[in-house]
């Protein structure tokens, strides 16, 4: 038996019938693009993750992008302000500042939690500091009272990545709710997944709503006026009715992953393996990180046993070739080289079957 990171198709069977159903109803409308499912969707999503608006668009970096973009067509943001960043995360956080002609400063993570280190971010802001993007990686929740303050004291922006983390609490408040503006993403992948690309963005904030809405739809005021040189970035009526679907059971398919994590955390005994750390902060465990110094060939012998694994990231965005004329291309950050020199991602899903959760354990164990 192989076991595959993660089997989309085992997932999309569990509610086989009612996506279908769903996708039906859009098909049968006649109607294809921002019309009802959106609308109903968007309410479902901006309900359930606490916030007075909730912008459907196209991926979760077009979510992250508009974002930026938005303050900067308010005027809040301008080219070359900084932005606070989490050296360790995926490309897309910071493409979505550097697309829109800010700088990214990156700030290495907590070795323990894999997110940015809270006591390394006031020594890394300037006087043109104005906004921190925190990345909820893994599915763990990043924000802390500590950035609340250090926003607060210098007066900054906090934007959130919560393409991993939907779902994920901080003191009874969603993740997507804690900052001024949240971009998430619904890759097929992510723990609210659609059949495709698809993201949203969520905010309080009534000029902002307007503006991404706007810069989401060509820049369009009203119909066939621009305000704004725009994109398109639309999230369509077919994901928007598939998510609807998928909503419902988020809750109960995350507390399956966080079961699953706590079981691997008793029952993985390995001491060449360091397990995540399972404590007080919600983590709804988009991914299980494991760190190992022999990481290769643990993957090697994971899948020499037909168990597959994935890195998350090979690569450190500072050591990508598309940023080598940035000041920080090949930068010293020795904790994030580290994590990704030593992650390895075991299969954590709603689909995962007691025995291969058994054997998956047994095997690391045997290593
Ligand atoms: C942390 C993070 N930010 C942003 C994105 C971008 O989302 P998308 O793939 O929907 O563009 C992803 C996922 O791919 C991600 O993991």
């Amino acid at each position: 038996m192989m076991i595959p990171y993660l089997s989309l198709k085992s997932i999309t069977e569990l509610y086989k019938d009612e996506l279908s159903a769903a996708v039906n109803s859009v098909i049968d409308s006649g109607w294809y693009l921002q019309g009802k499912a959106n609308e109903l969707f968007e309410t479902e999503y901006r309900k359930y993750i606490g916030t007075k608006y909730c912008i459907g668009c196209a991926n979760g970096l077009d979510a992250l992008i508009l974002i930026f973009r938005a303050y900067k067509e308010m005027g809040i943001l301008h080219d070359g302000d900084e932005v606070i960043v989490p050296a360790n995360t995926y490309i897309a956080s910071i493409l979505a500042i550097t697309e829109n002609n800010l700088k990214a400063v990156l700030v290495e993570p907590n070795l323990e939690t894999f997110q940015i280190d809270d006591s390394k971010i006031e020594q890394s802001i300037t006087e043109k500091t104005r906004a921190i993007l925190l990345v909820h990686l893994y599915g763990r929740c990043s924000y802390t009272d500590k950035i609340k303050n250090i926003a607060k004291k210098h007066n900054l922006l906090i934007v959130e990545d919560n393409a991993q983390a939907h779902g994920c609490l901080y003191k009874n408040q969603k993740t997507g709710s804690l900052g001024n503006a949240a971009g998430h993403s619904f890759y097929p992948g992510k723990n609210l997944g659609a059949f495709g690309d698809a993201g949203c963005v969520t905010t309080d904030d009534d000029e902002l709503a307007e503006c991404v809405r706007s810069l989401s739809n060509y820049g369009q005021s009203e119909k066939y006026v621009f305000k704004y040189c725009g994109k398109n970035s639309r999230l369509d009526e077919t994901n928007a009715a598939v998510l609807s679907v998928k909503l419902k059971y988020l809750d109960k398919e995350n507390n399956r992953r966080k079961e699953i994590a706590r079981i691997y955390n008793d029952k993985i005994k390995n001491n060449k393996i360091k397990l995540p750390l399972i404590d007080s902060t919600d983590n709804v465990f988009h991914i299980y990180p494991v760190l190992c110094k022999e990481r290769e060939k643990l993957q090697k012998y994971l899948l020499e046993n037909d168990i597959h694994t994935i890195i998350h990231y090979p690569i450190a965005p500072h050591q990508q070739k598309c940023y080598s004329n940035v000041e920080w291309y090949k930068g010293n950050f020795p904790i994030t080289e580290q994590i990704h020199r030593e992650e390895l991602s075991l299969p954590l899903n709603q689909s995962l079957k007691e025995d291969e959760i058994d054997y998956i354990i047994k095997t690391v164990n045997s290593f």
